[in-house]
This record gives C-alpha cells, structure tokens and sequence, in this order.
C-alpha cells in the first residue's frame, strides 16, 4: 500500500546560528502523484523543510527518505537532486545563462550528458512549458512568469519524480502567477510529477489534493483544503487567511443567508446561491 515518494519521520533541523530547531520532529508522508500545499506564517520552516527534501539541507535529526532514498552521502544528495527539482521565488536567482535554451541544458551539461540527448531533453522541457517559440531569446527579455516556466523547464529536463516549488508565484502579476500554477498542476495531471506548492495564497492551496500547514517547524494542521478551510478561526490563528469566497460565505451567514460555510471559489458560490434562489 506504502508509495511514500517523501518520508519524514520525526525530522528536526536546526542551523549552525540557530537558537531553535527551524523543523522539529516533522513527521509528514507524501504519496506519489500528490499535489500537496504548504503553508504558514513567515519564518514556520517552509523553505527549510523544502530544502530538506531536496537534499540542500540534511536533518539535524530523524530522517527523510526522498523516492527511496536516505541522503548519506555527496553521490545520495546528488541523486536525490535530481529526483527532486525546486523552483525558487526569484527566478533571476535561478537563471544563469544569456540564452533560454542554453539555461535548460545548465543542468544536464553538469550531469556531462551527451549533447544529442541533452536536446531533446532541452525541446521536450521547453515544449512542456509552452517556451520552444523563446528557445532563443534573453531570459532578461521575458516577463517574470516566462522566466519561471524557463526555470520550471529547466528542473523539467532533469526528468524529476518530484518539483518543490517555493513560493515560485510570489514575484509574479496575477497573469505570471496563474500561469505558472497552471503549469504546475498541469504537470501533475499529465506527467504525474508529484508537486509540493509552498505558497501565501490561499486560492493556490484551496486548489491542492491536500494541504499541511505548518507553525514554529511543527505541523500543526493537514487534510484536505475544504477540512482545513472550514476552520477558520484555527486557520486565522496560524497567521493565514483562508479564500475569499470562503470569507464571503462566513459574511452571508452571519446576515441569515444560507449558503454552505465550506464554500471555497467563485463558482461553488454561483451555484449555492442559485440553488437558494431556485428555493425561494
Ligand atoms: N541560513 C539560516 N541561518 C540561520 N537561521 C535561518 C536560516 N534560514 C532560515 N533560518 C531561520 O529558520 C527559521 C525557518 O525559516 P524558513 O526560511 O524555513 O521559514 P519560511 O517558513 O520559509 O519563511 P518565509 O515564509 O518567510 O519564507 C526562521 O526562524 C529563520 O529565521
Ligand atoms: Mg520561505
């Protein structure tokens, strides 16, 4: 039954300048295929915990396996790297070449693969990302979203099971942001790369098969987005907010109109008050 692609157990890790563990005894399972949102106040572990699956950071206690493996070693960390691709906020950070194209295949150049396969790899991934068009131009020429689906395709030409995306919609307009969100989900669906969304919206992670809420390196809620939504005041607590449309249900109550309290979108509100309309 057991097809864990992440396994924590009782993870901790603390830095070198720490005071305090960032994660402490974290213990969280993702399954392979899950599209999977993390969320919580600023300085929670998020980026920590990512960089924990990713190998960047190795725990300071318990363990984390990562598509089979337990980081023991340089040879491990790498290939739990290339099992697990992130995508950070910043994509200036994470773009390194004058040339789309040229930025794709850093990776795989790293990995000293041969060059013919290296384009294929790098036109499937551009292609995957709706760039091939680009595969010529400046990244400093694309808008910030262009440049995440550049860098997205760049983890993509890896071949990763996973991609941990931290906060990578945070810098983008709201078209950047629901376009590379788009693609992510779109990976999820189509590839069946498992996704692990860090993120401040609300709408993101109402989006989400599930959704772990993390607070001072512990988490402290995970179930689905409609489970964890619904308590609002323990969501609130926690330093987040929930979805507008959930906010709006919560004000059409407390003014006698019964709508649903667990109403997450624009178009499961379209339908309850219809619905009452339809009564009335
Ligand atoms: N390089 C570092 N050295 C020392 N402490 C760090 C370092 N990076 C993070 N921390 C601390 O670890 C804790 C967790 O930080 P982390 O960046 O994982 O939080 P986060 O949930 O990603 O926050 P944000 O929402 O602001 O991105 C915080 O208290 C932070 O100050
Ligand atoms: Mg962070």
């Amino acid at each position: 039954m057991s097809n864990a692609i992440i396994e924590a157990r009782d993870v901790s890790f603390r830095y070198e300048s720490g005071l305090s563990d960032a994660v402490s005894h974290l213990t969280l399972r993702i399954e392979a295929g899950e599209f999977v949102a993390i969320l919580g106040r600023n300085g929670c572990g998020k980026s920590t915990l990512a960089k924990l699956m990713n190998a960047l950071l190795l725990p300071t206690g318990g363990e984390i396996s990562v598509n089979g493996l337990q980081a023991k070693t340089e040879d491990d960390c790498y290939e739990v790297r290339k099992s697990c691709g992130m995508v950070f906020q910043n994509p200036d950070n994470q773009i390194v070449t004058t040339i789309v194209e040229e930025d794709c295949a850093f990776g795989l150049e790293n990995m000293g693969m041969e060059p013919a396969l290296i384009r294929k790899r790098v036109d499937e991934a551009l292609a995957a990302v709706g760039m091939s068009e680009y595969a010529h131009a400046s990244p400093a020429m694309l808008s910030g979203g262009q440049k995440q689906r550049v860098a997205v395709a760049g983890v993509l030409a890896m071949r990763p099971k996973i991609i941990v995306f931290d906060e990578s919609t945070a810098m983008l307009d709201p078209v950047g942001r629901r376009d590379v969100f788009a693609l992510a989900r779109q990976l999820n669906r189509e590839e069946g790369i498992t996704i692990v969304w860090i993120t401040h919206f609300m709408e993101e992670a109402a989006q989400a098969d599930r959704v772990v809420v993390m607070d001072g390196g512990r988490i402290a809620i995970e179930d689905s987005p409609r489970h964890v939504f619904s308590r609002m005041d323990r969501v609130l607590s926690l330093g987040l907010d929930v979805p507008e449309m959930m906010k709006l249900a919560a004000r059409l109550r407390a003014s006698g109109v019964r709508v649903p309290k667990d109403i997450m979108n624009v178009e499961e509100m379209a339908v309850a008050l219809c619905q009452l309309r339809s009564k009335n």
